[in-house]
């Protein structure tokens, strides 16, 4: 089933629930949350790459009498900020090392911000330099590695008509949330912290003060306040955040805020890891794609954080939404002595999958095939096969999508007249269009067994005073969560929206329904939460007798208060063998397709995206305009990404760590954006949606690249597709920053036969 989304439809569908305070100003964010008494908080960091943290020296001539100072000495419980590994310190303490320009080493606390910054200014770092590691290639130090083999790559190879190899680069990319970090921790009558902040996952900060503070579930308690964006960079970092105001609010017993402002907020925190990819692709003269040989490193800065599972998403999606019968694919994420990388929407797969489509699209013009009939030719159709012998069963919508995006952008009769005026150009020509089309899939949910490892609950509850309440940690950061789900549920008890309440996300409230992330809150969450409603419904009922909508409160006044909780139960027929590394590594994939426009201004290189036909099929729409929102978001961040968006860095050091250098699409830089939405459900939710949150960030990045090059001519091989790059390419120079090989050879070409 598909439908178009049209401005219209929204018409019937509720409002986002948390929109009108959003909109009137009296929505609470984290440093619009006022306690009396309350100090300010702030964080010594490093300033060098890497060192051996010799002493921490305080001014003498300085008071310290009106300040509160925290070091690694003073951490209670384990000094790790829990996550995958236990690498990553809360503050290095004194004869450990530094591994980042960023690290933090000491916290520092007063009752008003001027003490605060002279103190700042009175705390030196004695350190001894070790030697840093800035290029992920050069690194000894590997925090992960997957690989995926299917068929005979070699083989299949040795028979392809042409091979293709390319290398493939990405930079960092800042999350760029509106809302800066911050959290604020206030001490517990019962002993312990309360933190509140503004983050994704109420429980992954929980965990980390129960183990940092030593502290019991209880006496750590953690409540989400408004959260202005997330994006995957408020995933990790506030529990390092929460931590560090625990630690001073513990000290002073006081409340103490640590609110970063946009500067410190670039310089620390998480970004996109940056990647580097090579393809060796073999193909046939009728654009079957016969071999997918393929290395994957990412950049994973100083610590583990999360990187070993965005390099498992990154490597699973390294081919693109293919079916290709011999694959080999070999992810490895490394050490750098850089602030650590983390999660950002799309979660690894826009890296890699900027490369495939990259590839795919060279793939094409080296064999004389259109960008729309290779894919035609190669895309998955039901039954299909992955690299981790994942047989897709249902929901496969590859070929739905590139036939609506390719025929809602008229892609084919576009092209020709771009190729025209590509032929007819004259010096005199100032600029130059051109169309480009990429491809992608996304697996919904967890990789592998993570969900099943993790256990979620989420509760409905009728009140004993007749209110229905959802009792969930998913939390709410522009995407929809405190609208959906009301929804979901009112429509299982046949309620309208405006009857059922959403519980605040305080762990002493809710249960751990799982973490924010990977698009999961929709599909797994959502599914929960209408069988939780529907076994509510089934209680009810079989009680009254009745219809749950009209004698829910006359059960409620005879039976007192029914809660439901339901824990996530795996989906029949999905399972994954973490030992192999193979199965189903999703329970289901959405598909997206991207068609772009850009005009390129030939005597600057300067590219302007004019429009973008994003198809994307989330299995089932449950909100229309906050679904077109996420596509429209996603596209616009995919934009970014492929034309100006970039971290230089020196000695492991952002540059551009302010909002005056690191720029962002604004307004004026957004294209038309046209969104198709695709429903091919996924079977195993009651519901069927599959999640939209990062899949559309897919496809954006190479379908501009693609673009460039039917405007210019030019391939870019490495992002951000920046005017000196685009030059570089034309005029046939080394573009700046290290360089990409790109080789189109002959059948069974050595490696080294390079052609750039
Ligand atoms: N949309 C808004 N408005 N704000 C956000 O922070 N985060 C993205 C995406 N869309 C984000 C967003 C990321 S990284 C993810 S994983 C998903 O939303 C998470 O939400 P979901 O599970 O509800 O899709
Ligand atoms: Mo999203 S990157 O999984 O928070």
């Amino acid at each position: 089933m598909t439908i178009a989304a049209r401005p219209g439809r929204a018409v019937g569908a509720p409002l986002r629930r948390e929109g009108p305070a959003k909109l009137t100003g009296t929505a609470l964010y984290t440093d619009d949350l006022v306690f009396p008494g309350g100090w300010y908080g702030t964080t010594i960091r490093s300033t060098e790459p890497r060192a051996r943290l010799v002493a921490i020296d305080l001014d003498p001539a300085f008071d310290w009498s009106r300040v509160a100072v925290v070091t690694a000495d003073d951490i209670p419980g384990d000094n790790v900020v829990a996550s995958i590994a236990a690498d990553q310190p809360i503050l290095v303490p004194v004869g450990g090392e530094i591994r980042h320009q960023a690290e933090p080493v000491a916290l520092l606390a007063a009752a008003d911000r001027e003490t605060l910054r002279e103190a700042r200014l009175r705390v030196r770092l004695r350190t001894e330099a070790l030697p840093p590691v800035f290029d992920p290639l050069a690194s000894t130090v590997e925090f992960a590695r997957y690989d995926l083999a299917k068929g005979d790559v070699d083989a299949g190879l040795a028979s392809a008509d042409l091979v293709v190899q390319g290398t493939y680069r990405v930079g960092h990319q800042e999350q760029l949330y509106i809302e800066n970090n911050a959290m604020i921790a206030v001490p517990r009558a019962g002993g312990g912290v309360i933190v509140h902040g503004s983050l994704q996952c109420p429980y992954y900060v929980h965990k980390a003060l129960k183990r940092g503070l030593r502290i019991g579930s209880e006496q750590a308690q953690v409540v989400q306040a408004e959260t202005g964006g997330g994006f995957g960079g408020k995933e990790e970092y506030p529990s390092m955040i929460g931590l560090h105001a625990a630690l001073l609010a513990l000290r002073t017993q006081r409340p103490v805020r640590m609110i970063y402002d946009r500067h410190e907020d670039l310089a620390a925190t998480t970004k996109r890891h940056p990647a580097i990819v090579t393809h060796r692709t073999g193909v046939m003269r009728d654009g079957r794609v016969v071999a997918q040989d393929i290395d994957l490193v990412l950049d994973g800065g100083a610590y583990t954080t999360l990187t070993p599972v965005v390099l498992s998403r990154a490597t699973i999606h390294a081919g693109g939404p293919y079916d290709i019968p011999n694959v080999r694919i070999r992810g490895r994420a490394v050490m750098t002595n850089t602030p650590p990388n983390g999660a950002f929407r799309g979660f690894g797969a826009p890296q890699s999958e900027f490369a495939a489509e990259t590839q795919l699209n060279r793939v094409a013009e080296a064999i004389g095939m259109s960008p729309l009939d290779v894919r035609r030719r190669n895309v998955y159709r039901l039954g299909g096969i992955t690299p981790t012998q994942q047989v897709l069963r249902g929901g496969v919508a590859g070929e739905e999508v590139l036939e609506r995006a390719a025929e809602a952008s008229e892609f084919d009769r576009v092209r020709v007249r771009t190729a025209e005026s590509r032929g007819r150009r004259s010096p005199r020509d100032r600029t130059a269009r051109g169309i480009g089309l990429a491809l992608a899939w996304h697996g919904a949910g967890f990789t592998g067994s993570g969900e099943a490892k993790m256990g979620s609950v989420v509760s409905v509850e009728l009140s004993g005073d007749g209110v229905v309440r959802i009792l969930t940690a998913s939390t709410e950061m522009g995407q929809g969560t405190k609208t959906i789900f009301p929804q979901l549920v009112a429509a299982e008890l046949g309620l309208p929206i405006e009857a059922v309440e959403m519980a605040p996300q305080d762990t002493a409230l809710v249960p751990d329904s799982g973490p924010t992330v990977a698009s999961r809150t929709a599909m797994v969450v959502g599914g929960m939460t209408i069988q939780a409603a529907r076994r509510l419904r089934e209680a009810v009922e079989g009680r009254t007798g009745r219809p749950f909508a009209t004698s829910y409160r006359d059960d409620a006044a005879d039976h007192g208060a029914t809660r439901i909780d339901q824990a996530f139960e795996p989906y029949p027929g999905v399972g994954f063998d973490d030992a192999t590394y193979t199965g189903d590594a999703y329970p289901a994939f959405g598909w997206a397709a991207a068609v772009a426009e850009v005009e390129v201004d030939l005597d600057t290189f300067e590219v302007a995206v004019r429009s973008i036909v994003a198809v994307d099929d989330v299995g089932r729409v449950i909100h229309p305009v906050l679904c077109e929102g996420q596509v429209e978001g996603g596209t616009l961040q995919a934009v970014g990404y492929a034309t100006i968006e970039e971290i230089k860095l020196l000695d492991g050091r952002y540059l551009n760590d302010r909002l005056q250098t690191y720029l962002i699409p604004t307004a004026l830089d957004a294209p038309r954006i046209e969104t198709i939405l695709v429903e091919s459900p996924f079977a195993g939710v009651p519901h069927g949606a599959k999640g939209v949150g990062e899949l559309p960030m897919d496809v954006g990045a190479p379908a501009v690249v693609a673009a460039i090059h039917d405007a210019t001519g030019a391939w870019i091989h490495d992002l951000p597709a920046t005017p000196e790059r685009i030059m570089a390419a034309l005029v046939g120079i080394d573009p700046p920053g290290p360089p990409g090989i790109s080789t189109v050879s002959p059948r069974r070409a050595a490696d080294g036969d390079t052609e750039r």
